[in-house]
């Protein structure tokens, strides 16, 4: 497969990363609260993965900072901006795709560069570029229900990166790749993180995704999801280019987060 995103996908030059504060941030659905006091500052340019056990609220918050879910209490900055909707700076990975279905691959990957008003020709050359990048050139005519689970994460990812967001959200993005391409993807994506310095918001379930990741890791707690662990990872970096897997360091981290996720359950 293609080795992916290595280089922008935009011509324009990367743009400052931004600031993530989320303030004392509570939701319920009904009478069931979901997250409770939750609050998060992600520096500008940080990694931070938030890991927790099904239902703890994870996807909920991510899209709280999306903007795409109203927060009950609390309240979440994202730079200067108070978040009240969804905004420019924003670019998720969902969990479920997210996918058109009565949309072509091509189409998909369009679809956030057409609500931030690119050109058509534009448009489709960087489309065209991100959906080489994912390894799935040849698919550019295929309908999401046409592809594998894991083909249509690569979609969604594309979708994401086409539009070189400030801010990049992503929801188990590698849950449905297999471990072979899963590790490829990850060194992509610190590749393009080293060189763009998106602020990343990284939901997983692997502890080892977690941290060969990220700076820090906030654990939340079963729901109604509270913070509560923030583990550093002081692993140096760049990380894909040295054996840090390999390393003592590594994994004891790994291990030091599995006895905090252990004692939540
Ligand atoms: N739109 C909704 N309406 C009602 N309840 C919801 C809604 N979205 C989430 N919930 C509830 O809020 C809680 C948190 O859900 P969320 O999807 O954020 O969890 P999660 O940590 O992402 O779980 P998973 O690891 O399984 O993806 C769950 O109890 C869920 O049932
Ligand atoms: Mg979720």
């Amino acid at each position: 497969m293609a080795r992916v995103m290595a280089a922008p996908a935009a011509a324009s030059r990367a743009p400052a990363s931004l600031e993530i504060v989320v303030d004392g941030v509570s939701k319920a659905f009904g009478a069931m609260p979901a997250l409770v006091d939750v609050s998060v500052r992600v520096g500008a340019g940080e990694f931070l993965s938030l890991i927790g056990p099904s239902g703890c609220g994870k996807t909920t918050l991510l899209k709280a900072i999306a903007g795409l879910q109203p927060v009950d209490r609390g309240r979440i900055l994202v730079g200067p901006r108070e978040v009240r909707g969804p905004g420019p700076e924003c670019s998720m990975v969902f969990q479920d795709f997210a996918l058109l279905p009565w949309s072509t691959v091509q189409r998909n990957v369009e679809f956030g560069l057409l609500l931030r008003g690119v050109a058509a020709a534009e448009r489709a050359a960087v489309a065209g570029r991100a959906i080489a990048k994912v390894g799935l050139d040849g698919f550019e005519q295929a309908y999401p229900a046409q592809l594998s689970g894991g083909m249509q994460q690569r979609v969604g990812l594309a979708r994401a990166l086409a539009v070189r967001p400030q801010i990049l959200l992503m929801d188990e993005p590698f849950a449905s790749i297999d471990e072979q391409t899963r590790r490829l993807f990850q060194d992509d994506l610190l590749a393009l993180w080293s060189e763009e310095r998106a602020t990343v918001v990284f939901v997983t379930h692997s502890m080892e995704e977690a941290v060969y990741l990220s700076d820090r890791v906030v654990v939340l707690s079963p729901r109604p999801g509270r913070v509560h662990r923030v583990l550093d990872v002081p692993l140096p970096r760049p990380r894909e280019a040295s054996d840090v897997r390999a390393s003592v360091g590594f994994t004891r981290l790994v291990d030091e987060l599995w006895k905090i996720l252990r004692k939540l359950q």
